[in-house]
């Protein structure tokens, strides 16, 4: 097992820390329980997020792996921890709708639940201090974000997730409303990196249209710890010890 040490602390972020390992080329993922909504605006520590996070992370990327989807994870070291390569990450994040919530429909007026023909990409610039602008593809090529093979590797990929992390939700009787991913560069090639959970998604269950998801603490609908348990729950199909 890993044993996080302050030494090796090499970058905490809202969710998670990134810690050095013996190897130049492997950082240890791990995943706190902190839980920031409208980019770190609301704040608060939600017992087992962490735990429950780092599971569900580590379940989807082996299951997208197994599609054909390279990913900077490598394995599971303890509840908490993920072994994986260290990529430079690539300023571009991608938003896969398949259905209008959020910024979304906030930016355009709409109301939220439209449901699109085709899953819609969208690209924002990882920028904290800027709240993740959106910009288009052209924009992250000619600033220098990323190079325009690059953006159509993460977009091919982004939809083969879409395709498994869908058809897998779908299965709990859960709609995945929308996702984020982020992708890094290593060794000449893109690939997945960070975290597919729910931090990073909208989850609607389809009988209710219920939240299990962030905007559960964005909108004051409840408890995040008991929609994360039952999220959980359905996943792995046994509570968390
Ligand atoms: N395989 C990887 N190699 C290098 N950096 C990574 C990798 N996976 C994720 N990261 C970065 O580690 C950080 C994870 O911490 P997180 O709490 O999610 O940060 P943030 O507050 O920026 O969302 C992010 O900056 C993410 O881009
Ligand atoms: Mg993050």
């Amino acid at each position: 097992m890993f044993t996080p040490t302050p030494e090796r602390l090499m970058y905490e972020g809202k969710a998670k820390q990134v810690y050095a390992t013996d190897n130049p080329a492997e950082i240890v993922i791990h995943y706190k329980d902190d839980a920031t909504a409208f980019n770190g605006v609301k704040k608060a520590s939600i017992a087992d997020k962490g735990v429950i996070n780092a599971r569900i992370s580590a379940f989807f990327m082996d299951r997208v792996a197994a599609a054909g989807v390279p990913t900077a994870f490598l394995r599971q070291l303890g509840p908490r921890d993920q072994l994986c390569q260290k990529v430079e990450i690539i300023p571009v994040e991608l938003v896969v709708r398949n259905v209008v919530a959020g910024s979304l429909a906030k930016r355009l007026g709409m109301q939220e639940g439209f449901r699109l023909q085709r899953p819609l990409l969208e690209h924002f610039y990882k920028s904290d201090a800027l709240n993740d602008p959106q910009i288009n593809e052209e924009g992250a090529v000619l600033l220098g974000f990323a190079q325009a093979w690059e953006l159509a590797a993460m977009r091919e990929y982004s939809l083969v997730v879409n395709d498994v992390l869908r058809a897998f939700w779908d299965g709990l009787g859960v709609e995945l409303v929308d996702f984020k991913l982020e992708f890094g560069r290593v060794g000449g090639r893109v690939v997945l990196a960070d975290e597919i959970t729910p931090d990073g998604s909208r989850l609607w269950e389809r009988a209710t249209g219920r939240k299990l998801d962030k905007d559960v603490v964005r909108r004051d609908l409840g408890d995040l710890g008991d929609t994360y348990r039952e999220l959980y729950r359905r996943v792995f199909g046994e509570s968390l010890a």
